[in-house]
């Protein structure tokens, strides 16, 4: 059986990701589904007395419709915030791909829907012969990708498109998170990219206060049919 789930990578790291990803799980529970996060890999974790934990996976494992056990959620965390094949390195291992892909299936067999944070960028090695795009293509799930909006990302973003492009994965679209509240013209970008990416935009996030930045901005927004149709919902 294909099991349904949505992949959720990014223009860089730190531009959105987790923030999407949690909205997309609040949206689905509305929705009625069963949902869970995962983060397979993490990189940039604080030591506990239960060990290594990393802030996207506690996100993640907070606003599933229960709450697993953090393994099951992040089976491979890393201390330092570095890119994952050398955090792997550093730590003596490498990252096996099939098992990672096995991890995800093992969750995805148990909710409707599991949707599964990329780490980094698409691009991101996790040993010396996969990336985050091949565990993206081997767990067959449709990729959202979220671009934030900052200088630069016009160049990020039709980079990380034409290459998500290049792979036997369904793009469902794109989303616009305002992540940076000095700047100029966001909203230009976000027309100009419209014109330059072929999956549609799926939701432009404002910049939100610290304060005010739950999810209800994010899932009052988004293209709730675009997101249920690419989940078979
Ligand atoms: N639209 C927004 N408005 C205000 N703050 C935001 C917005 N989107 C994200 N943030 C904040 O930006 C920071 C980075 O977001 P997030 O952790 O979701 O990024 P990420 O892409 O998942 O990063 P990583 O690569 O570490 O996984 C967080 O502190 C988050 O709360
Ligand atoms: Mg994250």
């Amino acid at each position: 059986m294909r099991h349904k789930g949505l992949f959720i990578t990014g223009t860089d790291t730190g531009i959105g990701k987790t923030w999407v990803t949690a909205g997309l799980l609040n949206l689905l529970r509305e929705e009625g589904l069963h949902v869970l996060g995962m983060k397979p890999v993490a990189t940039g974790a604080e030591r506990t007395p239960t060990g290594l934990v990393n802030e996207d996976a506690l996100q993640l494992q907070a606003r599933g419709s229960e709450v697993l056990a953090y393994a099951q959620i992040n089976p491979w965390v890393f201390e330092p915030p570095v890119s994952p094949h050398i955090a792997a390195e550093q730590a003596g291992c490498e990252l096996d791909l099939d098992k990672i892909v096995d991890a995800c299936w093992r969750l995805a067999e148990t909710t409707d829907c599991l949707l599964v944070e990329g780490v980094g960028g698409w691009e991101v090695p996790l040993n010396r012969h996969h990336t985050v795009a091949d565990l993206a293509v081997r767990l067959g799930f449709p990729v959202i990708l979220v671009v934030g909006l900052r200088l630069g990302c016009i160049n990020h973003a039709v980079l990380t498109a034409r290459a998500i492009a290049g792979r036997p994965v369904q793009c469902p679209g794109w989303i616009a998170n305002a992540i940076d509240p000095h700047m100029l013209s966001a909203e230009h970008n976000v027309e100009t990219l419209k014109s330059l990416i072929d999956p549609p935009l799926l939701a432009a996030l404002p910049c939100l206060s610290p304060a005010s930045s739950n999810n209800h901005a994010i899932f009052t927004r988004i293209q709730r049919q675009a997101i249920l149709r690419a989940i078979g919902a």
